[in-house]
């Protein structure tokens, strides 16, 4: 077995990166956090959307699995132009900007409470995003409008990391196992889906964890207090804090994440109006 420090500090050392020009358009990059992250900048993104950038982009996020592009002054309409860049965009059945179905307006306490009432806001609980769906998506950008004086802040957790530092046993048992996953949160209508527990990324192959708290609900096939017991465990080990970054926000930040790779929790620590703009590409059937 590889001893989980190890495997902690082979993914620091992936992660890790001085302040360098990356490649032929010369952005400056340089690590966001330990676990994973980097935060990119000498790129507006109003002007550069290029495909030499777009390419880098592109690069950086399967090597870093996050990034923060600060100072973007982008309206919704200029965000979804730049999400489209990356693949067809997914619309959300509970959220979305008036000007477009296709970038959604998160904000507003009592519309972030509605659905998982006394729990957490909208985007609060570890999840990647609607993994409920289909084809949930790879890609997601969230854009900071409107900030809390203090708190509001969203962690993101390395879920190669997660998988990587299981025990043999545990990857031997759950590398074949699927997931019943659940959008009934957000209305009647909404689908449900059936995923792996273990995604393999499309792109570079590797293995992460697939299960989250918020719409996962039972491993098929398994006894419910097996299940329980099973999915409990995973989640726990999933969001240990060697694997986290937890993003402070600034107004105009657009942080990127791939779904494949990373969950996420938005932290409800504040009482002033917290506003995002998100966008989300849609991916294939996760294998
Ligand atoms: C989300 O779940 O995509 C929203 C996260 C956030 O508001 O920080």
């Amino acid at each position: 077995m590889v001893p989980f420090l190890s495997m902690v500090e082979k993914t620091m050392a992936e992660n890790a990166l001085d302040m360098s020009l990356d490649g032929e358009v010369g952005l400056a990059v340089r690590e966001a956090g330990v676990a994973l992250g980097a935060r990119v900048e000498g790129v507006d993104l109003a002007r550069d959307g290029d495909d030499d950038t777009i390419a880098e982009l592109r690069e950086l996020l399967l090597a870093h699995h996050l990034l923060v592009l600060p100072e973007q002054r982008l309206s919704a309409l200029e965000l979804e132009r730049f999400g489209r860049r990356w693949g067809d965009l997914l619309t959300h059945p509970a959220t979305r900007h008036r000007e477009t179905d296709f970038v959604q307006w998160i904000g507003g306490k009592e519309r972030m409470f509605k659905f998982f009432p006394g729990v957490h806001p909208f985007g609060g609980g570890w999840h990647s995003d609607m993994t409920w769906h289909a084809t949930p998506p790879i890609i997601t950008g969230l854009h900071a409008q409107r900030l809390p004086k203090s708190g509001g802040d969203t962690a993101f957790a390395n879920q190669h990391l997660a998988y990587d530092t299981l025990d043999e046993e545990t990857r031997a048992r759950i590398g074949t196992l699927n997931a019943f996953h659940t959008g009934k949160v957000f209305g009647p209508e909404v689908e449900d889906s059936v995923h792996p527990v273990v995604r393999t990324h499309e792109e570079s192959g590797r293995k992460a964890l697939y299960v989250n708290g918020n719409f996962t609900k039972h491993i098929i096939g398994m006894p419910p207090d097996e299940s329980e017991a099973l999915l409990y465990r995973l989640f726990s080990h999933a969001t240990r804090p060697e694997f986290v970054y937890r993003h402070h926000w600034q107004l105009h930040d657009l942080v990127l994440w791939d779904n494949r790779s990373v969950m996420h929790y938005a932290i409800a620590d504040y009482e002033e109006p917290r506003i995002m703009h998100r966008i989300v590409v849609q991916g294939g059937v996760p294998r």
